[in-house]
């Protein structure tokens, strides 16, 4: 049977690649160790495959038909397209279709319903942390598209039991797999509104502080307070999908910093298994 290898959570930024030139000596080397120290995790958990948890950046779907979650079962998936992630290390990444579409299809017996494609491409939110990792190999990835973009989004509460499910497809599938969860986006961001660049560091500090109690105040807190944040930490989903995997315990923050010249109050953390 398959396992669940480890949860893990990253927040990414186009500049965090765009811009980097611009980002101070200090930070870069906290970010740096940030991703690195994910990437020791990932190798050290022997994921054979991770289920990676990121919205789309308008890349794969548009408003004529926008899911509030997306799962990619095909055989591949391409790059970003995004022109300056040229030097992104792969133009096609492996994914695991057994595993995706027995992924769907416990998710559809579990009354949830997300879509699926069989052709996706993989933008900045899942590229950065994948690159920026520094996997000596990278493993199979599934794609799960979470809209944190565009509203009306699955609701907070969803998110959390998305990650129950995610456990329990992963246990329940027939094959010796190890399986990771890696969460793509937050803390708190504003981009293309009239707060753009603003971190909002109390957010992110309350935010990380309540991933280490209560569920109930941590839904609550988010509810609250995501409107307030900017539009990007809407993303906050995706850390919850997380949370949710790992059944809510054992979160351990690796580092956080806001770092102005990307807008993103940068997150790095790890779920403790038990
Ligand atoms: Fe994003």
């Amino acid at each position: 049977m398959a396992e669940l290898a480890g949860c893990y959570a990253a927040s990414h930024g186009p500049l965090l690649v765009r811009d980097w030139a611009a980002v101070p000596e200090h930070e870069k080397k906290r970010i740096n160790a940030g991703f690195r120290e994910l990437g020791r995790r990932v190798s050290a958990a022997r994921a054979d495959v991770i289920i990676e948890v990121s919205p789309d950046h308008w890349v794969n779907f548009h408003l004529e038909n926008l899911p509030a979650v997306c799962i990619g079962v095909g055989e591949t998936h391409e790059g970003p397209p995004e022109p300056f992630l040229k030097a992104y290390p792969h133009r096609e990444m492996a994914g695991d279709a057994d595993f995706a579409r027995h992924l769907v299809a416990s998710a559809l017996g579990a009354g949830f319903e997300p879509s699926f494609s069989y052709r996706l491409k993989l933008d900045h939110g899942f590229c950065i942390p994948l690159w920026r990792m520094e996997l000596e190999r990278l493993p199979r990835i599934v794609p799960m598209i979470v809209n944190s973009i565009e509203p009306p989004m699955p609701s907070l509460e969803r998110c959390l039991q998305w990650g129950g499910l995610l456990r329990a497809a992963i246990e329940s599938y027939p094959g010796p797999l190890r399986v990771a969860v890696l969460a793509s986006g937050g803390l708190s961001h504003s981009i293309g509104e009239p707060t753009m660049g603003r971190i909002d560091e109390a957010f992110d500090h309350e935010c990380i502080r309540l991933f280490s109690q209560d569920q109930q105040k941590l839904l609550q807190y988010l509810k609250d307070a995501i409107p307030g944040a900017g539009n990007g930490a809407d993303e906050m989903r995706n850390w919850l999908v997380a949370h949710g995997a790992a059944r809510g315990r054992g979160f351990e923050l690796i580092d956080y910093l806001p770092v102005p010249s990307v807008y993103v109050g940068c997150g790095f953390a790890s779920w403790a298994m038990e």
